[in-house]
């Protein structure tokens, strides 16, 4: 099983050198248009096999996209990351172009491959994607709920004194320091509702915190986090790759579901290896309801202005 991952900046990088550890594919193309670049981290990366004993076998490429041909899945996190201060929405006008060139030439050389979508903004570059190519929905999936629950789950045991692995989580909505829902309300430790150890207020306060997780790193780091948006794309890839049928928030391309449409957003879904095996509804109460009302009028909001800077 071959993975192209297009953009060898840290993001890109760490996703590599993440889906090389967990051992399950056969093959990693990093892709970049920076001189050398890809095939430096390559090799960077493919030194470290014999230390940590992986079998992939990692390239790089400068643009050379017939090298991508025959991938299951690639994953585009080209474009220009957040600075402190910004929001993912600011860099549409850059992105946009970037993430539509580079998905034509993915489909190109692997006319089956599955595309997750990290570029920000995230939601709106994986509708761009679906109006560029109309692929069948299923193989056209945004990375961020993975991430945002993530995030969800450390903020929770980092509250509760626990660790991450004891909590339970999910962020639906999109993938914006507004738009992200957190289920406090279904979130657990070992089946436990997480409002019988922390009080109203601190949920709260988790609730906030998970909402800025990218904006804090970004102030933090001087540029957006990677560690975790690698690990968290990998994980997407795993259970495509090896068709393990798990379930992540993704942002997928909406028809009904939710009573939302002709929009990309993060809700449950199954992934295997046809890409999205299944949308799953889960039962939200009112407020819930609302919340991803509001947060998919602002993904709309967004989505439009690929019309204004004639993207679409
Ligand atoms: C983040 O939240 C990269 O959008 C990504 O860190």
């Amino acid at each position: 099983m071959k993975v192209t991952v297009v953009g060898a900046g840290a993001v890109g990088a760490s996703c590599a050198e993440y889906i090389a550890i967990k051992n399950f594919a056969s093959e990693v193309v990093l892709v970049d248009i920076k001189e050398n670049f890809a095939e430096g981290k390559a090799m960077d990366l493919m030194q470290t096999a014999a230390l940590n004993g992986f079998d992939t076998k990692i390239t790089g490429t400068t643009g050379d996209y017939s090298k991508t041909a025959g991938s299951t899945v690639a994953v585009i996190t080209s474009g220009i990351p957040r600075k402190p201060g910004m929001t993912r929405e600011e860099l549409i006008g850059i992105n946009a172009g970037i993430v539509k060139s580079v998905s034509e030439q993915l489909i190109k050389h692997s006319p089956d491959v599955i595309l997750i979508i990290v570029s920000n903004p995230m939601d709106t570059m994986t509708y761009l994607t679906h109006k560029t190519l109309g692929l069948p929905k299923n193989r056209i999936i945004g990375m961020g709920g993975a991430l945002d629950s993530a995030r969800f789950k450390f903020r929770l045991a980092e509250a509760i004194g626990c660790p991450s692995s004891d909590v339970d989580g999910m962020v639906i909505g999109g993938h914006s320091d507004k738009g992200m829902v957190p289920l406090t309300r279904l979130a657990s430790r070992n089946s436990v509702r997480v409002s019988e150890f922390l009080s109203e207020e601190r949920l709260q306060q988790v609730l906030e915190d998970t909402k800025v997780g990218g904006a804090t790193l970004t102030g933090m780091l001087g540029t957006s986090a990677w560690y975790a948006p690698g690990a968290a794309v990998s994980a997407l890839v795993q259970s495509i790759v090896c068709d393990q049928h798990k379930m992540f928030p993704c942002s997928v391309l909406l028809d009904g579901e939710y009573g939302l449409s002709d929009l990309c957003i993060g809700v449950p879904v199954l992934l295997g290896k046809n890409g999205i095996e299944k949308i799953v509804e889960i039962d939200l109460n009112d407020l819930e309801k609302e919340k991803l009302a509001t947060s998919a009028e602002g993904v709309k909001k967004t989505n439009a202005l690929l019309t204004e800077i004639g993207a679409l």
